[in-house]
């Protein structure tokens, strides 16, 4: 009798946005439909593989300091392979194998289904590279291999078109191209079935989905449509796209989560003029007014650039000024990071690295006094949550989040991961909402509530 192979066993360790979370289970999804295993211990790794970032310069560092780490393994077993997968294989194509000899497999976002055949070659002792961008490549018919089972990240669209000026994303994952509606409404299907109680619709500019005459907004009735208690949420929206009909949708479906993560970059109109933003600071304000109109209690989270070429101080001012108008939820702040290739990697990198560090400290701190004055006011009332699992800090606690986005930590008690429960805040810091479960919703019952406007 043939002894079966044993099967090669993969590691995969991830990087960058849940773009390349939901990539990560789509290369999985390849490989175990070719008879590959998987392991969470890198020793025990046949095969090593990392989904990289590339969108500022640190991110790109950690990434080199793991390769290096990684190539430690090639002592102990001479017969591992290593591969960079993602946008920085993309970016940096056969640099990586031919000057720095770093990897033995470069492949790009658009190259997965070649992964099997590379790894192969690769055990040949050829070198494996493929980075070619598509610009149909959507991986419509892989069914990803997922590990959590309480929230899943569904891709619907994939690249870039808007090409900001400091930005790679176009570079590394090419043109932007849809699923079909019909495909993704499938895998939901599937997924509330496996038990799911939460997806995530993805898309580096999600709310520029099209297939045919569907929009965002049919697509999110789509999918919400599935099973009215399935939470549905969705990210990155582009100002630009937030279309009236797409605000309806939100407003109106129940069990579309009010949470819109709308990046705006910065609060001065020359700098997004120069980032090619497509949208001026009144504009960005008038759609925010509108949205929080139309969906009351709606939360908002963002992205601001600090330090990008030219910025002044007035330039930062306005900044710190529009995040006091906007009173966001949240906001990520990042160090202006040249890339290569993008348009603003022409205007110079003339702020001073000291001085952008000076200013994202003073956006955090700001930032920080804002969230914690918006989630100080659920003190007193009862949220709904979704419990995701036990809390990192405390075992013994639970951790969920709300309609929103908020987190919620609580002790333990009927509620289990899965379930909706309504929880009593108690006290809360900039990032967490701290409290008691009072009740057990019976299983199935969406988050509703919104907390105060
Ligand atoms: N597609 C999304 C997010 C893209 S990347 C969007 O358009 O909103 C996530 C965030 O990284 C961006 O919103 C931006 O704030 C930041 N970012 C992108 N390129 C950067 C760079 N070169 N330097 C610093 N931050 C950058
Ligand atoms: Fe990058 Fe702009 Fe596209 Fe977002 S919209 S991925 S910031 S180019
Ligand atoms: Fe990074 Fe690529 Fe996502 S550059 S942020 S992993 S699209």
């Amino acid at each position: 009798m043939p002894v079966p192979p044993i099967p090669r066993r993969v590691y995969i360790e991830t990087y960058g946005c849940q773009m390349n979370v939901a990539d990560s289970e789509v290369v999985g999804g390849i490989l175990y439909r070719e008879g590959f295993g998987f392991t969470d211990d890198i020793s025990k790794a046949d095969i090593i593989l990392v989904n990289t970032c590339a969108i500022r310069e640190n991110a790109e560092q950690r990434i080199r300091g793991r390769l290096g780490y990684f190539r430690t393994f090639k002592r102990t077993n001479p017969d591992v392979i290593i591969g960079i997968l993602g946008c920085m294989a993309e970016r940096l194509r056969s640099r990586f194998i031919e000057q720095e000899k770093m990897v033995d497999l470069v492949v790009g976002p658009d190259e997965y289904r070649k992964l099997p055949l590379l790894v192969d070659a690769v055990a040949g002792g050829e070198r494996g590279i493929a980075v070619r961008l598509s610009r149909v490549e959507n991986y419509d018919d892989i069914v990803p291999l997922r590990t959590d089972g309480i929230s899943a990240w569904v891709s619907v669209m994939r690249g870039c078109d808007k090409f900001c000026t400091f930005c790679v994303v176009p570079f590394t994952r090419g043109r932007e191209r849809s699923r079909t509606l019909n495909s993704i409404v499938g895998e939901v299907i599937a997924l509330v079935q496996q038990g799911y109680k939460e997806v995530t619709l993805l898309g580096q500019n999600v709310n520029s989905y099209r297939d045919g005459a569907s929009e965002f907004a049919d697509l999110l009735c789509a999918v919400a449509a599935v099973d009215p208690s399935l939470r549905v949420r969705f990210t990155t929206s582009h100002p630009k796209d937030m279309s009236e009909r797409l605000i309806e949708a939100i407003a109106t479906t129940p069990n579309v989560c009010k949470h819109i993560h709308l990046p705006v970059q910065s609060g001065s109109d020359r700098i997004l003029s120069l980032m090619n933003r497509s949208y001026t600071v009144a504009e960005y304000c008038a759609l925010v007014d509108r949205i929080r109109r139309a969906i009351p209690g709606v939360s908002l989270s963002t992205d601001i650039i600090s330090g990008f070429p030219t910025e002044s101080s007035a330039d930062h001012a306005m900044t710190l000024g529009l995040m006091n108008e906007m009173q966001y939820d949240g906001a990520f702040t990042f160090k202006y990071s040249p890339r290569e290739n993008t348009r603003a990697w022409e205007m110079g990198d003339d702020v001073p690295e000291e001085l952008k560090g000076e200013r994202v400290s003073e956006i955090t701190g700001l930032q920080h006094t804002i969230s914690l004055a918006r989630n100080g006011v659920h003190v007193g009332s009862t949220v709904t949550v979704l419990i995701d699992g036990p809390s990192k800090k405390s075992p013994e606690a639970y951790t969920g989040r709300t309609d929103t986005n908020k987190n919620v930590v609580f002790p333990r008690a009927g509620g289990r991961p899965g379930d909706y429960v309504r929880v009593a805040v108690e006290r809360t810091t900039s990032a967490t909402l701290l409290g008691a479960e009072v009740e057990r919703l019976s299983a199935g019952r969406p988050a509703d509530e919104r907390g105060p406007a």
